[in-house]
């Protein structure tokens, strides 16, 4: 078990991550609960692999919980379901000191931060995440949001939760599609800023992947360790630090464009293919050499993630791909920051990319292999 701090003046607070620590959510919570009811957000499948757990776990001091159910999938971030959830928890008189808790992956605690972040003008809330992606990376930053018509994400507020608790046991029964995705964002911490942990994911991301209990929570606490870090220092993306989380999301996110944001590649997957892009195209601009594009590539490939893009079958060109990227709400004055490599553990920002060059690299990338 690990408890790491998210340093943020009057607004701190503790991310618990250990295996079985959900049984122990009645005790963990306890400052955060004023009533003997929580108001609480599951979609139908975190509910039925997890909901009886944390109602007994909160039962065991005297709560009861009442549930909003939604739909799995990336619908439910919608400004239809968002005014339902916030009429149900107006409905509730839900009050400003009143802590919501979100049960379930990304999309759970993105809808729930942002409708605990506009309710009353802001009341609390508490993330419960149970997949690996949400573990280590979204319910911890206190960014929130809901999709619209012209993309995803761009409805949001930042709102740090009160508490986080990261039950690795709730991993158990993800999808191994979504642990690959989600361990995505574990080596990520490792090429942005950590080269010993980089090195430990090369030898060790199978076993995470696989569900080896040891490594499995060594790879959240040092994740969240990292993204701490981060937050701390830049909350709200402004210096840069933050952005340095982008890496692999940019030409992440082209290719989840080209592919409809569907079930062909998810976002963790996406941001693999990313981040082996942004290791090549930083080799292609001499930051650093084809050899750490190539380690970068196989510990990916060797977690059992897909690394090429060719793998994906899509007949675009270069120029289509790069076209999906001016889209991206990264783009800031009509250009758009890259994160690049100077070495495995040292991104940078890079404002001064050409995407002419980004679309011949990825007409290479796309013939390639
Ligand atoms: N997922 C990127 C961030 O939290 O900034």
């Amino acid at each position: 078990m690990a408890v790491i701090r998210v340093e943020l003046a009057g607004r701190g607070y503790d991310v618990h991550v250990g295996r079985g620590l959900l049984d122990e959510a009645g005790t963990l919570a306890r400052d955060f609960i004023r009533k003997d009811r929580v108001s609480a957000v599951a979609d139908s499948n975190s509910h039925a692999a997890h909901g009886a757990q944390l109602e007994a776990a909160l039962g065991a001091t005297g709560v009861s919980v009442d549930w909003f159910i939604t739909q799995p999938g990336e619908g439910a971030k919608s400004w239809s379901v968002l005014e339902k959830l916030v009429d149900w928890l107006l409905d509730r008189g839900v009050e400003r000191g009143d802590h919501i808790f979100a049960l379930g992956g990304g999309v759970v605690g993105d809808l729930t931060g942002f409708a605990a972040a506009v309710l009353k003008r802001g009341c609390g809330f508490v993330q419960i995440p149970t997949t690996l992606l949400a573990q280590v990376d979204s319910s911890v930053g206190g960014k929130t949001a809901i999709n619209t018509s012209a993309g995803k994400n761009l409805v949001g507020a930042f709102h740090q939760p009160a508490l986080v608790l990261a039950d690795t046991a709730t991993l158990d029964t993800l999808p191994p599609r979504e642990m690959g995705a989600g361990y995505a964002e574990v080596i990520k911490y490792g090429i942005l800023g950590d080269a010993k942990f980089f090195a430990w994911c090369e030898v060790n991301g199978a076993k995470v992947t696989a569900r080896d209990p040891a490594a499995l929570e060594y790879a959240v606490t040092q994740s969240v360790k990292a993204k701490a870090r981060i937050v701390a220092e830049d909350e709200r993306e402004t210096t840069g630090t933050r952005a340095l989380l982008n890496l692999g999301h940019t030409f992440g996110h082209a290719l989840e464009a080209e592919t409809g944001f569907s079930e062909k590649l998810l976002h963790g997957e996406a941001v693999a293919m990313g981040m082996v892009l942004a290791a090549r195209y930083s080799a292609r601009r001499d930051y650093i050499a084809l050899d750490d594009a190539a380690r970068i590539t196989a510990a990916i490939d060797r977690a059992g993630l897909r690394s090429e893009i060719a793998s994906l079958g899509i007949t675009c060109t270069g120029a289509e791909l790069a076209a999906h990227m001016l889209h991206d709400k990264k783009m800031d004055a009509g250009t758009l920051p890259f994160i690049l490599l100077r070495g495995i553990g040292e991104a940078f920002v890079d404002k001064h990319v050409s995407m002419e060059d980004v679309s011949a690299f990825l007409r290479e990338q796309l013939q390639a292999h």
